[in-house]
């Protein structure tokens, strides 16, 4: 069974001798097939066959009953059935991970949920430019770098009026020069976890779309 979550639906009409009639239209996009034995999702790389039956509704499998196997012990579900979703946070550490919703959506509450969990066995250093950890959150400040030499979690704020990408390249600089880089050299890197909220604010502007702009074609020099 592939599993697709529909994103939208709607009412056509098509005319043909004689008569016309309505159909709806559904577009979906693909979750996966559920592995038991993983508990997780694996994606099908093809296309359903023509005239393939589409079931609607919540899906049984399985893993509904089997015991899961708890990563995160966040286990959710996907939305409307009984198979659960799970954040696989070694997975995760290696790589980047995005935290991607609209306005209000819970990405910062996620945040600070992975932050705590991670702090257990890496140096966690939240940038934030929205003062919500410390003031609404109550987590602790960062002081100093002996909180990036073991395990927990600290938050530095970036106050009004200071540029987030220049404070963030200069931590990026002082945490590699005095810490990474020599443990790396020593071959014992100390397991840190750098999040960023807002993101967006960390991207330098561009210079700005209009003319003679970095990375705009010159319209007047190129004649059109
Ligand atoms: N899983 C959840 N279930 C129910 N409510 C939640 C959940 N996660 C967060 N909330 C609530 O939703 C509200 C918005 O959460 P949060 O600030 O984490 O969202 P956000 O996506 O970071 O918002 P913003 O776009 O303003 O940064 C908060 O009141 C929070 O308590
Ligand atoms: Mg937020």
């Amino acid at each position: 069974m592939i599993v697709y979550q529909l994103t939208s639906g709607t009412i056509e009409h098509t005319d043909v001798k004689g008569g016309s009639h309505l159909f709806v239209r559904a577009s979906a996009t693909q979750i996966g097939r559920f592995l038991d034995a993983q508990q997780t999702f694996r994606r099908h790389l093809w296309v359903p066959s023509p005239g393939a039956p589409v079931l609607m509704g919540a899906p049984t499998s399985p893993a509904a009953n089997a015991a899961p196997r708890r990563r995160s012990g966040n286990a959710r579900n996907v939305i409307g059935t009984s198979l659960p979703i799970y954040i696989d946070l070694s997975a995760a550490s290696e790589g980047h991970l995005a935290i991607l919703g609209m306005t209000k959506m819970g990405k910062t509450t996620l945040a600070a949920r992975l932050a705590n969990r991670l702090a257990a066995t890496r140096a966690v250093v939240i940038l934030d430019l929205t003062g919500e950890y410390v003031g609404k959150r109550g987590l602790p400040k960062y002081v100093g770098h002996e909180q990036l030499e073991a395990p927990g979690l600290s938050v530095w704020e970036i106050l009004p009026g200071e540029l987030p990408a220049d404070k963030l390249l200069k931590f990026m600089r002082r945490i590699l020069a005095e810490l990474a880089t020599p443990e790396y050299q020593k071959g014992d890197p100390f397991p840190r976890t750098l999040i960023i909220d807002e993101a967006h604010q960390f991207i330098p502007e561009p210079a700005g779309i209009g003319f003679n702009a970095p990375g705009v074609m010159n319209h007047t020099k190129s004649g059109y």
